[in-house]
């Protein structure tokens, strides 16, 4: 299969492009298209054999659900049995926007591998122009993960999508570059007290202003997590292992003293106040203090890292507060929970 870029920002064309799209979702195919978070993987939500497409082009764990993407509320009556008032705050308050809601699912309407077998599903309205448009046309709600081969940093530009999928997908909306890019914060509406699975751009302290006291999944919960089924798989990781470091430039310069006695390479992803001569790759973070640039670069740093002969990838941690809660969540994982502790 040859993957084609559709493009979109030019008015004459661009009626065509969302045509064809709507088309090869209509007909059972997958399509790639950027939201506001990361690029995602489309197919309509009540086509097993469509949806069935992006498992196998991603590889990913059949017990891994997929979000289901609208465009409109009306649509999110016909397959979530009941909306708990909290659930109700949020929408109006974040939708469209990164945040997805666990909800309880009514049975028989979406394909059963959309919440591989649970009776909850995760739902969200993106606020990008191009999924929406793409949504409000289709009429009909699509799942779409992030458009990643599994285990892989989520795609933050078209190319991204290219490099992992080409030959395996039909085609991809090339809409640039993400702008939030992390993917949305996930929160269980279905339990006693929300809880937030994955934390993303809606922070716990943003929710809690409007709906009260939300709790935090903890990453060690993985295991005994049935309901985060995701939280248990490896995810966004470069080819070489990535450790986090202390955020102080002495420990990344003897870190990286300590990586060069071993004749080997290492890569820093960091803001500029950490960038090292010593370091063989550096990928930047942007400026100290602009959280919100950090999120926007993490991926495609990470992903840069596998162009490189990088043996070790160093990244100096940050604090676990609003977005740097989520930018740890994915650091903690791609680096398995491993530190650089040194020799010394
Ligand atoms: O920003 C995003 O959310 C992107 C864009 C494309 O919308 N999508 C995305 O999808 O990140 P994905 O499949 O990569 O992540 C979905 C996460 C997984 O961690 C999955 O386990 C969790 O949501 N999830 C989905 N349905 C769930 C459910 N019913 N209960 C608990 N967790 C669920
Ligand atoms: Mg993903």
């Amino acid at each position: 299969m040859n993957t084609k870029i559709l493009a979109v920002g030019n008015l004459s064309t661009e009626e065509a492009t969302y045509a064809q799209a709507v088309h090869l979702l209509e007909t059972g195919e997958v399509v790639a298209f950027p939201t506001e978070t990361v690029y995602g993987l489309g197919a309509v939500a009540t086509n097993e054999q469509a949806v069935a497409k992006i498992f196998e082009a991603k590889g990913r764990p059949q017990d891994n659900p997929l979000i289901v993407h609208i465009g409109s509320n009306e649509e999110i009556h016909e397959f979530i049995s009941d909306i708990p008032k909290i659930a109700q705050e949020c929408m109006d308050a974040f939708w469209p926007g990164p945040l997805t809601l666990i909800l309880p699912l009514k049975p028989g309407i979406l394909a059963n591998n959309v919440s591989a077998g649970l009776n909850t599903v995760g739902v969200r309205m993106p606020n990008h122009p191009v999924a929406l448009k793409l949504l409000r046309q289709l009429k009909q709600p699509v799942a779409a993960p992030s458009a990643n081969r599994s285990g892989k940093p989520s795609p933050t530009k078209a190319n991204h999508v290219l490099h992992d999928l080409n030959g395996r997908i039909p085609s991809i909306i090339d809409g640039g570059v993400t702008g939030m890019g992390l993917e949305s914060t996930v929160l269980d509406c279905t339990i006693e007290i929300p809880t937030i699975l994955r934390p993303g751009g809606i922070t716990k302290e943003m929710l809690e202003q409007v709906i009260g006291p939300v709790n935090e999944a903890k990453l060690t919960d993985r295991a005994e997590a049935p309901r985060a089924p995701g939280m248990k798989y490896a995810h966004y990781a470069p080819n070489a292992p990535v450790f986090l470091i202390d955020a102080s430039l002495n420990s990344i310069r003897k870190a990286i003293e300590s990586i060069h006695r071993e004749q080997k390479k290492a890569a820093l992803i960091a803001t500029e106040q950490f960038q090292l001569p010593e370091a063989d790759y550096y990928f930047t973070l942007g400026n100290d203090g602009q959280i919100d640039e950090a999120a926007h670069l993490l991926y495609q740093a990470l992903r840069s890292c596998d162009d490189t002969d990088a043996d070790i990838v160093l990244v100096p941690v940050f604090p676990k507060t609003g977005v740097g809660a989520a930018i740890m969540n994915r650091l903690e994982k791609a680096a398995n929970g491993k530190w650089y502790l040194g020799n010394d």
